[in-house]
């Protein structure tokens, strides 16, 4: 009769390929910083050797760890390391990156303190840091998520539950179809998964209130409609193209008064809450009523990881709780009754390494130097004849060069294809433009330099 399996030993593999995997990783780290940013073409070529059929018997786990080091690391984008400028996306902190790897060996299921204590009990203590740290109400509470979209759909099917609650509506229980109207009012410039959010949740895109902006991309005041209890209003700090902020505090202040709801998409702005420079672009915004970040933007943490922030968790349980929804004041939830996913990794455990490792100065520099770093750039780009599109009221750079704005797509594509940096075309206000943004503490003086050095160079080429 065959005995029980004998499991002894088994995790040695995984000790085994722990340490390849390491070494393999510690290659990749160590010649980052020099590589091309975006692979070459025989890199991307060299894709096809994953091209084989499933293999009918098991291997060594090495030959699998080996062929992905080989043929894979060189086929990434070095978003970890300093020149990546696209998408406002950060590398990942040493300490965040070393507590990924402790948490992938731990293999956490979070979905209540019986399947993971560690996994919820850093939620808990990473949640009350970054309410302090970003100066949100402390019993908001704080959601982990895969990134802004996700945090996006907490907050606004929590504004759409409280907003139909108060008119006797039960959107749970009774759904969409006879539900009243919500008054979506959003900014002209709003991100577009704030579109396919206000979507997915029955909110019509045709009933949208959109409001202008100014010159920088921000909310004018003077242009927002009347607001009523029925509404909910989309605002955003850091705008994806721009950096700017909408006047959120007034917005907030009118909202307040009646009973709107205030949703903030802060997806990389949020962290300049963190920093005492930039804090005034964000005055009030801590009257708002949902406020969505990534930590995989600004706060550098590995991928991927957003959270939602909710001034009322009663509103967020109520939506997201697979037991009753009933939260009584003060009280915390289990996290899988206040996201979507059922179960999920332990998001927080990076989120707290950043955190712990960087304290509240280091947060502050990160975001300060990035800003920095931004204006550099802006000005080595201004000396070259670019004009530069943007107040740089953070960390981006949305620049053109007159007279040759229909080759800024090519500019961007050609600086890519060199390997020196990465950054994307974009449009500005109808004119067409290259996009920088930097968010990574690996970024230095030299990358400015080596970038604006290479779109100099391109440029020229370009209009030879
Ligand atoms: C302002 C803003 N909102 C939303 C998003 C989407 O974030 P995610 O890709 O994490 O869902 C971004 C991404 O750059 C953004 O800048």
């Amino acid at each position: 009769m065959p005995s029980i399996i004998n499991t002894t030993g088994r995790l040695e593999k995984s000790v085994r390929a722990m340490k390849i995997a390491l070494s393999h990783s510690k290659d990749y780290l160590s010649n980052l910083e020099e590589r091309r940013v975006f692979p070459s073409a025989s890199d991307i070529e060299n894709l096809k050797q994953f091209s084989e059929p499933l293999p009918a018997r098991s291997s060594d786990p090495r030959r699998t760890l080996d062929l992905l080091a080989k043929f894979g690391g060189p086929a990434t984008t070095a978003t970890a390391a300093g020149r990546f400028f696209g998408l406002v996306v950060g590398g990942a902190l040493p300490a965040a990156l070393g507590a990924r790897i402790i948490a992938s060996a731990w293999d956490q299921v979070v979905f209540s303190d019986s399947t993971s204590p560690v996994g919820v009990a850093l939620e808990k203590i990473v949640a009350n840091w970054l309410l302090d740290l970003l100066g949100l109400p402390v019993t908001a509470s704080a959601g982990f998520v895969t990134g802004t979209t996700a945090g996006t759909l907490v907050c606004l099917s929590a504004a759409r539950h409280s907003l139909l609650h108060k008119r006797g509506w039960d959107v749970q229980k009774q759904g969409l179809w006879g539900a009243p109207k919500i008054h979506v009012v959003a900014s002209e410039q709003m991100h577009v998964i704030n579109q396919k959010i206000l979507s997915l949740l029955g909110m019509g895109l045709a009933d949208i209130e959109y409001v202008p902006c100014d010159e920088n991309g921000a909310i004018r005041l003077e242009a927002l409609p009347e607001l009523t209890a029925n509404s909910l209003v989309l605002t955003q700090a850091g705008n994806v193209n721009s950096g700017s902020f909408d006047p959120i505090g007034e917005i907030a202040e009118r909202a307040n008064k009646v009973g709107a709801w205030v949703h903030v998409d802060g997806a990389f702005g949020l962290w300049a809450a963190a920093s005492r420079n930039k804090r005034n672009l964000l005055q009030g915004f801590e009257n708002a009523d949902s406020w969505v970040t990534d930590a995989h933007k600004w706060l550098n943490t590995p991928y991927d990881c957003g959270l939602a922030f909710c001034r009322s968790p009663k509103d967020v349980h109520a939506v997201m709780a697979t037991v009753a929804p009933y939260l009584k004041e003060g009280e915390t939830a289990a996290p899988k009754d206040m996201v979507p996913e059922f179960s999920r990794s332990a998001r927080a455990i990076e989120v707290w390494a950043a955190l712990r490792s960087l304290g509240r100065e280091g947060v502050e520099n990160l975001v300060d130097d990035c800003c920095r770093h931004a204006e550099t750039m802006a000005n080595a780009l201004k000396s070259s004849g670019f004009e530069i599109l943007n107040d740089i009221v953070l960390n981006q750079v949305v620049a053109t060069l007159p007279g040759h704005e229909d080759k800024m797509t090519e500019l961007a594509s050609r600086v890519q294809q060199s390997g020196e940096a990465w950054f994307g075309p974009t449009t500005w206000r109808g004119r067409n433009a290259i996009r920088i943004s930097i968010s990574s503490w690996v970024t230095q003086d030299n990358d400015i330099k080596r970038t604006s050095d290479a779109i100099y160079k391109e440029i020229k080429e370009l209009l030879n």
